[in-house]
This record gives C-alpha cells, sequence and structure tokens, in this order.
C-alpha cells in the first residue's frame, strides 16, 4: 500500500501551482494524492503571508492537526511557502509549534522530496530556508489541479517593493526562465491534452529572457502552438504594459480577451507612497488604449482600501476610478500591515472602523458594476472552455468565458475539455448562466 499525501495551499497562483509541482514530486516517488488531511500520512501546509488573515488561516489549520500528529508520531507535517521565508515567523512555529516534522521555503521546493527522505532517515526535524534561489527550476513534475488548463510560470521574484508588499521578501528577486523552456513546457502540456495555459508571475511584463526577449515576444511564439487554444498572463503590472503588448491582443488570436491591472489606489498621491511608479492618468492611458485596440475587453483589478495615510479625497479618488475603468470585477481588500514592509512602518495608519466603512462603500460600488457588466452579456453567444460540474448545481457544468467569466450551464459531461458555444440567458454578479447551442 502507498502512502498518501495531502496538501493544504493558501495564496496566489503562484503558490497553487508550487503546490502541483510538490504533489508531482511525492506521486514520481510513490505517494498518492488524498482528499482528506487525517487519513493521509504527510500533510504538507503551503502558506501565504500575503495579508494578516493569511497568517491567522495558517494558524487555524495548525491548531487543527495538533491533537492528531500528539496521538500519531508516524504522521508527518511540513510547512512551507512565503510566511516561512520570514524569520520572526520560523522563530515562532519552533517556539509554538515544535511539533511540525519539515520547514522548508519558496526557494527550495524541488528539494522536498529529499528533505522527507532525510527526515524518514535520521527522524529528526528539518528546518530548511534558502535567502533567494541562484537559478529558476526547470520542468518539475507537476500534479496538475485541472485536465485541460495549466498554469507556467515564467517568472519568478518581484523587485517592484511595492511598500505594503511582503512578496519582494519572501520570493526573492525577480528571475525570468528561457523562452525555449518555457515554450517547450507549454508544447508537453498540450501534448497532455491541455487547451489553455496562463503565464505566472508577479509581474509578468517584466518577463525578460537571457537572451533579451520579452513577453511580447513570448506571446507571438506561444500563439503559434499547434493545439493549444488559449493563452492568458498574470499578474501585469501598469508600469511595464507596453504597446507591443496591447498589440499582441490584436494580432494572436489565442490571446484571450481578458486582462488583470491591478491599480491598487485611484490617487496618485496614493500610488506614489505606495511605490507603484505609475500615476493614475498613466494607468487611465493604457486602460483606454486597451479597451481601443480590443473592444470588449474583459478587465479585472485589485484595489487596497485604507493604506497609511489615505484621505476620504484619496478614496473618493480610487472610487471614480471604479467608475470610470468600470472594471468586470476586482478583488477588494483592507489595508494589511506587513511586518518588515516599509508601509509597515508608517505612523499615519488608519482606524479600523474607517477602513472598514470604506471598504463597504467600495464593495458596494464594485459589485454594482460587476452586476452592470454581466448584465451586458445576456444574450451573447460566448465560446466557454467547459472545466467540470457545476460547484452549486451537479446536474450544470461550468465554464469560462474568454474574458474569464464563469458560466453555468446544463450539459452532458462529456463536454468537459472542449471549447463549445453557449448563449449567455441569465446574469447574476458573480456569474452568469447559459444554454448550448
Ligand atoms: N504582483 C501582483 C500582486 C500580488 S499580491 C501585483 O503587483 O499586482 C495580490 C494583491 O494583494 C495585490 O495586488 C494587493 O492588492 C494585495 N495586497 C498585497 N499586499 C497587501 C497588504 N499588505 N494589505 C492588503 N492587500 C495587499
Ligand atoms: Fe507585491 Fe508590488 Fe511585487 Fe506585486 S509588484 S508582488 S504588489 S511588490
Ligand atoms: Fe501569498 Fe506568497 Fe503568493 S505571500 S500571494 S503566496 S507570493
Amino acid at each position: 500500500m502507498s502512502n498518501k499525501y495531502h496538501i493544504i495551499t493558501f495564496g496566489c497562483q503562484m503558490n497553487e501551482h508550487d503546490s502541483e509541482n510538490i504533489g508531482g514530486m511525492l506521486e514520481n516517488i510513490g505517494y498518492k494524492n488524498c482528499d482528506d488531511k487525517d487519513s493521509a500520512d504527510i500533510v504538507i501546509i503551503n502558506t501565504c503571508s500575503i495579508r494578516e488573515h493569511a497568517d491567522q488561516r495558517f494558524y487555524g489549520v495548525l491548531g487543527q492537526l495538533k491533537k492528531k500528529k500528539l496521538n500519531d508520531p508516524n504522521y508527518i507535517v511540513a510547512v512551507g511557502g512565503c510566511m516561512m521565508q520570514q524569520e520572526h515567523i520560523v522563530e515562532t512555529m519552533k517556539e509554538k509549534f515544535p511539533w511540525v516534522d519539515i520547514i522548508f521555503g519558496t526557494h527550495n521546493i524541488e528539494e522536498f522530496p529529499g528533505l522527507l527522505s532525510t527526515y524518514m532517515e535520521k527522524n529528526k526535524k528539518i528546518t530548511e530556508i534558502l535567502p533567494d534561489r541562484e537559478e529558476v527550476p526547470e520542468l518539475l513534475p507537476s500534479s496538475r489541479l485541472y485536465k485541460y488548463k495549466s498554469f507556467v510560470n515564467i517568472t519568478y521574484g518581484c523587485n517592484n517593493f511595492c511598500t505594503y508588499c511582503i512578496v519582494p521578501y519572501t520570493r526573492g528577486r525577480e528571475k525570468s526562465r528561457t523562452m525555449d523552456s518555457v515554450i517547450n513546457e507549454v508544447k508537453l502540456l498540450v501534448a497532455d491534452g491541455v487547451k489553455e495555459v496562463t503565464y505566472l508571475g508577479q509581474n509578468v511584463n517584466s518577463f525578460k529572457d537571457p537572451d533579451g526577449r520579452d513577453i511580447s515576444d513570448l506571446i507571438y511564439e506561444t500563439n503559434k502552438i499547434d493545439g493549444l487554444e488559449r493563452i492568458r498572463f498574470m499578474t501585469s503590472h501598469p508600469k511595464d504594459l507596453s504597446d507591443r503588448l496591447i498589440q499582441a491582443y490584436v494580432d494572436c488570436d489565442k490571446l484571450c480577451n481578458y486582462i488583470h491591472l491591478p491599480i491598487q489606489s485611484g490617487s496618485t498621491e496614493v500610488l506614489k507612497r505606495m511605490n507603484r511608479k505609475y500615476d493614475r492618468d498613466r494607468y487611465l492611458d493604457i486602460v483606454r488604449k486597451m479597451k481601443k485596440a480590443v473592444p470588449g475587453i474583459t478587465i479585472s483589478t485589485d484595489i487596497i482600501v485604507g493604506f497609511p495615510g489615505e484621505t476620504e479625497e484619496n478614496f473618493a479618488d480610487t472610487l471614480s476610478m471604479i467608475n470610470e475603468v468600470r472594471y468586470d470585477s476586482a478583488f477588494t481588500f483592507l489595508y494589511s500591515i506587513r511586518k518588515g514592509t516599509p508601509a509597515g512602518k508608517y505612523d499615519n495608519q488608519i482606524p479600523d472602523e474607517i477602513k472598514h466603512e470604506r471598504f463597504n462603500r467600495l464593495l458596494e460600488n464594485v459589485n454594482k458594476i460587476t452586476a452592470e457588466k454581466n448584465s451586458e452579456h445576456v444574450g451573447r453567444i460566448e465560446k466557454v472552455l467547459v472545466e467540470g460540474i457545476s460547484k452549486n448545481n451537479k446536474s450544470n457544468l461550468m465554464g469560462r468565458t474568454e474574458g474569464y467569466k464563469l458560466v453555468n450551464f446544463p450539459g452532458e459531461e462529456s463536454l468537459v475539455g472542449e471549447i463549445i458555444s453557449v448563449k449567455i440567458i441569465n446574469a447574476n454578479t458573480f456569474s452568469l448562466e447559459g444554454e448550448v447551442l
């Protein structure tokens, strides 16, 4: 009987993809995936530290695991990810959770099977955190979450140091893969049935391979791959979004008419203090160009409310930005102090009540526009990649439009993995309803 692993992932798609790789490596040494943490032999928690809430959820999970671990010394608990790249957290782990067996970081996921076997041979706890990585990992095995779509990392790390953000400290300096190895990986994925790839990086627009090829070159090249149907990428940093990349949307039929373009704040003053390196006008200029080049493009964004020093007037700029751009969707966040970041030390932190009050107003605005934008789709025919059975209604299928909108519709399971035409017959705030043509 083979051993079973269970992975709990917090955080972004980069982390999800790391978990796919950890799973793939474990399967290569004979482990089997298992849905339930209690019946697994080893549980791995891949942590995120983007906001305090993420840290707290992790500690909550550890609380749940403690009893089982203490009753069953053979049960292995391993913890990795962004939280572990911070010294103060590793200290807390040693003080408060000494029963965790293996602690590793974001820069050595490829060494996880090795750490595990050392742990088993010596039966001794291991903590191995590297400060950064020299080289990016290539072609790690992957236990893919989805059969027909896949993430592909193109850059690692981040050099932007937005003043609120922990990522540059947990993911190290920015590094790009070579374009050839990325293309090679996509070809292998396509041969394995993948129809849609999403290129991943904290700032994919600054992808630059050792031969000087950039994200536009990569997209033009990817567009030529036979059998691949859809290309997406995220996240785009507005400061690096070039006219050539906008042109790629026009020239490359496989590049989906969708962009996630985080604004963070609509106030030039706040953007400056966030160190975002663009202002309101430049951002709006990019949006205008994108909408002109790609009519009907879906645009989503990230917004932070209550950044230190944010005035009511600054916040009003964010609200007006939303009304100007009319985002299809927006991920909204309460500013969260991150230890070790510049903004964490600012003394003009915004009181919680004000943050929450602004957050509610923001959400109301965002949801209203999202619902309006979704209702514009009613009556249209959309190409949908069928991903599987719908979560809420087991007799429905679910899939995504080219613009990344979620659609639920009745249909045969045999359609899973196909790109089909669906007529949109109803719109909700967070999804569309359709019927197969
Ligand atoms: N690299 C991406 C974002 C990565 S983090 C980019 O630059 O857009 C995802 C989102 O989390 C960010 O866009 C930001 O909106 C939010 N975020 C990051 N740090 C935060 C913090 N300290 N408090 C609240 N939200 C934060
Ligand atoms: Fe964080 Fe800014 Fe880098 Fe995005 S670009 S990961 S928000 S520092
Ligand atoms: Fe979280 Fe790290 Fe991603 S902090 S958002 S898992 S890069």
